[in-house]
């Protein structure tokens, strides 16, 4: 689906597709870099994380592997809580693996903060974090990210992964949602 399919429901574009793609072909030549022959395990964190993680997975000129997370944020509302329920679990066993957990989008910082003291727990010779989007205002803990895509507003974006109730994670491009849609 194109921004222009969907005009009405959005403010503005953040970033096209192909600007997006470009991004991940940058960072993939920096992880390359930092990853010299190593068996990388990409670790994407489900729903949001699909389109990043099939772009960047493809994009590196390195072996790896690719394996799953489901979380979930106790917690009313649509805030992060910080607390973290995990609904599918990684297929991997993480003992000296290099970890790179591939995400959408950095809001709160909580559920990374989480996922990250995690997966550190389970005996990975590294565990790094590579985050499509970062909204600097919305932080409410510094995450330690390696590789960061855009910093972006802290306004309701959707596409290229990301959602609205479910909706718009298979539009192309990242936008800005026009406020009539959710409010
Ligand atoms: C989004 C995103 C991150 C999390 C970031 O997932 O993919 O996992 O929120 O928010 P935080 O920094 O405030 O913790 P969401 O819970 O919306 O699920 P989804 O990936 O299935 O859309």
């Amino acid at each position: 689906m194109d921004s222009v399919d969907i005009q009405a429901d959005l403010t503005k574009v953040l970033h096209t597709e192909a600007e997006i793609h470009t991004r991940i072909a940058a960072m993939a030549r920096e992880i390359e870099a930092d990853y010299p022959g190593e068996n990388l395990l990409l670790v994407g964190v489900l729903k949001g994380a699909v389109m990043v993680m099939a772009d960047l997975a493809r994009e590196l000129k390195l072996p790896i592997n690719m394996d799953w997370m489901a979380v979930s944020s106790y917690g009313a509302g649509t805030q992060s809580s910080g607390v973290v329920r995990i609904l599918k679990d990684l297929d991997s066993d993480l003992s000296g693996r290099n970890v790179l957990i591939v995400e959408d989008i950095i809001d709160s910082g909580l559920t990374l903060t989480w996922l990250l003291g995690n997966l550190r727990s389970r005996g990975a010779a590294s565990v790094e974090i590579c985050a499509l989007f970062r909204k600097p205002l919305a932080a409410k803990v510094v995450v330690d990210v390696r590789y960061v895509g855009f910093e972006i507003p802290n306004d309701f974006v959707v596409g290229y992964g990301l959602d609205f109730d479910e909706r718009y994670r298979n539009l192309r491009d990242v936008a800005v949602l026009a406020p009539h849609v959710y409010s």
